[in-house]
C-alpha cells in the first residue's frame, strides 16, 4: 500500500473523504483531515450535525437506507469512505468496495461485522477463540428466559443486538427483572428486529479502552501501534469519565494488547480502533471493538501528541503515526440536562478558570437530558488529580434553554 496523494480542496486535484456520521467524534476527525488539506463531505441523518459545521460539504441522508447511501457515494465520488457510526447500510459499502469504486475505512467487512453485536462477538469468541463473557442470542422473552436458566445464570446483562451508548441495556439480578429487561431492550434497540444478546456479568476490577492503530510504515507495510490504556467509568452503559494512562499489571497489559492485535489483524485495513476490555487481576476479557475513534478516547485530545482523531486521519491516509503520551489526563462528559433546541451554556468562563483544563462544546442543535453536549478535559501530574479537575470543570458548565 502507498499513502494517498494529498491535493488542493475544491480543485480537480482534491483528495475527497466522506464521513458517514458527523457527531462529536466525526467532527474531530474532519478537523484533523481539514488540517491536511483534505476536501471533506460530512454526512449525517440530521442537518447541522457537529461535523457538518466544520466540513466543506454537508449532506443529510438516512445512512441505513441502501439506495440513498449508494446514490450519495456515486454522486460525490470520495476516494475514502470513513464510517463513524454503526447504523449504516454496510452491504452497500461492501458492494462499492468490491467494485473498486471506493476504499472503506478500515474495510467494508469490518464495518459490517461491528455494526451489530452478533457479528463481532461471534468473530472474537468463535472464530478467534478470544475470552469473552458467556453469551446467548435470543429472539423472544421465552428464549431469553431459557438462555438464562440454561447457560448464563444471574446476574447477567441484556442488550439489543443493535444499539450503542448503553441504549436498551439492563442488568438482570434475578427472575423478577427478566420481563422488564426484555421490554427495555425492545424499546431501546436501533432497529426493531427484536434480537438481544444476554451476557453473563463479568465482575471486573476495571475496564479499559485499548486504542490500536494500523498504519503504514516507510515500506508500505501495515504496522500495529498501541496507545496507553484508557480507564473509564460507564453509567447505564454510557461513558461519563475517562482517563489515561490507566495503571495496569504488566501481564494484563500484554494480554490486552495480544487480544487487541488479534481482533484488529482480522478486521484489517488502516485506521484506529477502540478495543474495549474487562480486566480482573491478570485476566482479560474482550468486550467489543469500534473500527474508529472511541468516545472514551476523547481524553487523548489533552494527553497525546497526536490525539485519536489525528491518528485515525493519518492512518487512513497512509501517513506515519505517533502514539506517544504527553501527560496524564482525564475527560468528563457534559450532558444537556434539558430538552430544548438551541441551548446556551453558562459557566464556560468559570470552567476554563480551573487550571490545566480545556473544553469542547459539540454544537448539537438539540439537547436532551442525557445527550452528550460537550466534554471537559484536564491534564495533571497524575490521573487522579486530572480527574478531579476535569469533573470540576464539567460541573461548572450549565446548559440551559436560550
Ligand atoms: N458482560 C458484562 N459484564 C459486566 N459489565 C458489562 C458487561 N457488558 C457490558 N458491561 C458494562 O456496560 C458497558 C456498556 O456495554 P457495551 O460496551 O457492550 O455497550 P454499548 O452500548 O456498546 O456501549 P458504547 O457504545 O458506549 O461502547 C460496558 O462498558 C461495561 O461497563
Ligand atoms: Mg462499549
Amino acid at each position: 500500500m502507498a499513502p494517498v496523494t494529498l491535493g488542493t480542496p475544491l480543485s480537480p486535484s482534491a483528495t475527497r473523504v466522506m464521513l458517514l456520521g458527523s457527531g462529536e467524534l466525526g467532527k474531530e476527525v474532519l478537523i484533523a483531515l481539514q488540517r491536511l488539506g483534505v476536501e471533506t463531505i460530512a454526512v449525517d441523518r440530521y442537518d447541522h450535525a457537529p461535523g457538518q459545521q466544520v466540513a466543506h460539504h454537508a449532506r443529510t441522508i438516512a445512512m441505513s437506507d441502501p439506495d440513498q447511501l449508494r446514490a450519495l457515494i456515486l454522486a460525490e465520488k470520495p476516494q475514502l469512505v470513513v464510517p463513524e457510526i454503526e447504523a449504516i447500510a454496510t452491504p452497500v459499502l461492501e458492494e462499492l468496495e468490491a467494485q473498486g469504486v471506493v476504499r472503506v475505512i478500515p474495510t467494508a467487512r469490518a464495518a459490517r461485522l461491528t455494526m451489530d453485536r452478533e457479528g463481532i462477538r461471534r468473530l472474537a469468541a468463535e472464530t478467534l477463540g478470544l475470552p469473552t463473557s458467556p453469551y446467548v442470542f435470543a429472539d423472544s422473552l421465552e428464549e431469553l428466559q431459557a438462555a438464562i436458566d440454561g447457560r448464563i445464570g444471574y446476574p447477567c446483562i441484556v442488550k439489543p443486538v443493535m444499539s450503542s451508548s448503553g441504549k436498551g441495556q439492563s442488568k438482570i439480578d434475578g427472575p423478577a427483572d427478566v420481563r422488564k429487561a426484555w421490554e427495555v431492550a425492545m424499546a431501546g434497540g436501533r432497529v426493531s428486529h427484536g434480537r438481544v444478546i444476554v451476557e453473563g456479568f463479568i465482575d471486573f476490577d476495571y475496564e479499559i479502552t485499548q486504542l490500536t492503530v494500523r498504519a503504514l510504515d516507510a515500506d508500505g507495510q501495515v504496522q500495529t501501534h498501541f496507545c496507553d490504556p484508557i480507564g473509564h467509568i460507564q453509567v447505564s452503559g454510557d461513558y461519563v469519565e475517562s482517563w489515561q494512562p490507566h495503571p495496569m499489571h504488566p501481564a494484563a497489559l500484554e494480554r490486552s494488547r495480544e487480544i487487541a492485535r488479534a481482533v484488529t489483524d482480522n478486521l484489517g485495513g488502516q485506521g484506529l480502533f477502540g478495543v474495549e476490555l474487562f480486566v480482573k487481576g491478570e485476566q482479560v476479557w474482550f468486550s467489543e471493538v469500534s473500527p474508529r475513534p472511541h468516545d472514551t478516547g476523547m481524553v487523548t485530545m489533552i494527553t497525546q501528541r497526536q490525539n485519536e482523531f489525528e491518528l485515525h486521519a493519518r492512518a487512513v491516509l497512509g501517513l506515519p503515526v505517533d502514539t506517544t503520551l504527553k501527560t496524564p489526563g482525564a475527560s468528563a462528559v457534559i450532558y444537556g440536562g434539558v430538552e430544548a433546541e438551541g441551548i446556551v451554556f453558562d459557566g464556560v468562563d468559570e470552567a476554563l478558570r480551573v487550571p490545566n483544563t480545556d473544553l469542547r462544546l459539540f454544537g448539537k442543535p438539540e439537547s436532551f437530558a442525557k445527550r452528550r453536549m460537550g466534554v471537559a478535559l484536564a491534564f495533571d501530574a497524575d490521573v487522579e488529580r486530572a480527574r478531579t479537575r476535569a469533573k470540576e470543570a464539567a460541573a461548572k458548565v450549565r446548559p440551559r434553554r436560550a
